[in-house]
């Protein structure tokens, strides 16, 4: 990936944060996007500190003007734009069932999930197409394609950046644009850390019943991420990838 240039949202921390590392590894720049600046910050100074090239950018991916300008200054810095991982998320309010979910819950999490990736593709099509092509993978969840029984609003936004994976792949083809998702079970991350520590929650029920038997570390899914977006990937659009121990094979 070197000469290639690489934006990851939510590069702050877990998957994006092991996705920048793994875009980096392999020669990539890197644009490191999250809320939380400092994280991208600190990330981003060890990257050139190490001979990298990295770019911290502060933006909220459900908010347009935020995410037009993440991309309008990874082309500032790096004058291109290659790879994007859109993969910042939130998990909401897990345990409350939707008859007794609130308005501004619903929103928050669908907006976070959903409309951000629809906001990113947007911009990063946009910048793609002017330069002849490219490579998205937008990050789902094992949920995108299962229900999330106990998470019901999480679920339908994992299930909509599916469907919005699909739909890109299939309208920009013709113009050498590969889309793709993955879908990760139980990554144990600070979004399921918590969860995790309990042995009976929903995460470690899972993880029992995943064939491997145990959460994936970040990187397992940083890199089938890296590796979908790659040159490697080349004949593959519109799929959407189970990276989960086996979990969704099980009845
Ligand atoms: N951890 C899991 O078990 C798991 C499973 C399936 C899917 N996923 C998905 O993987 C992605 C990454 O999750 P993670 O486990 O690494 O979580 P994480 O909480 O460690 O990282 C998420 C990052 O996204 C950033 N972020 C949150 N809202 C944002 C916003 N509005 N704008 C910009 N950045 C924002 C956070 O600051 C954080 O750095 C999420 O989309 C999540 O839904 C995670």
């Amino acid at each position: 990936m070197h000469d290639r240039v690489a934006l990851v949202t939510g590069g702050g921390s877990g998957i994006g944060h092991a996705a920048v590392l793994e875009f980096a590894r392999r020669g990539a720049a890197v644009a490191v996007v999250d809320i939380a600046l400092e994280a991208a910050e600190r990330i981003a100074a060890e990257l050139r500190a190490a001979g990298g090239r990295a770019l911290a950018i502060r933006a909220d991916v459900s908010i347009e003007a935020d995410v037009r300008a993440m991309v309008s200054q990874t082309l500032a810095e790096f004058g291109r734009l290659d790879f994007a991982f859109n993969n910042a998320g939130i998990l909401g309010p897990i345990g409350t069932p939707l008859h007794e979910l609130d308005e501004p819950a619903w929103d928050r999490v669908l907006d976070t999930n959903l409309k951000s990736v629809w906001l990113s593709m947007k911009h990063e099509i946009a910048a793609m197409l002017d330069r002849g092509g490219g490579s998205i993978v937008n990050n789902a969840s094992i949920v995108g394609l299962r229900a999330a029984t106990l998470n019901p609003s999480y679920g339908a936004s994992k299930h909509g950046v599916v469907g919005l994976t699909l739909a890109a792949a299939s309208y920009y083809g013709d113009r050498d644009i590969r889309v793709n998702a993955v879908c990760p079970g139980v990554v144990l991350t600070s979004m399921t850390g918590a969860a995790d520590a309990a042995p009976d929650s929903p995460s470690s029920r899972r993880i029992a019943r995943a064939p491997l038997r145990r959460g994936a570390q970040a990187v397992e899914v940083a890199r089938a991420a890296v590796w979908l977006c790659s040159d490697e990937a080349s004949y593959l659009t519109g799929v959407a990838l189970p990276v989960d121990g086996g979990l969704s094979v099980i009845a």
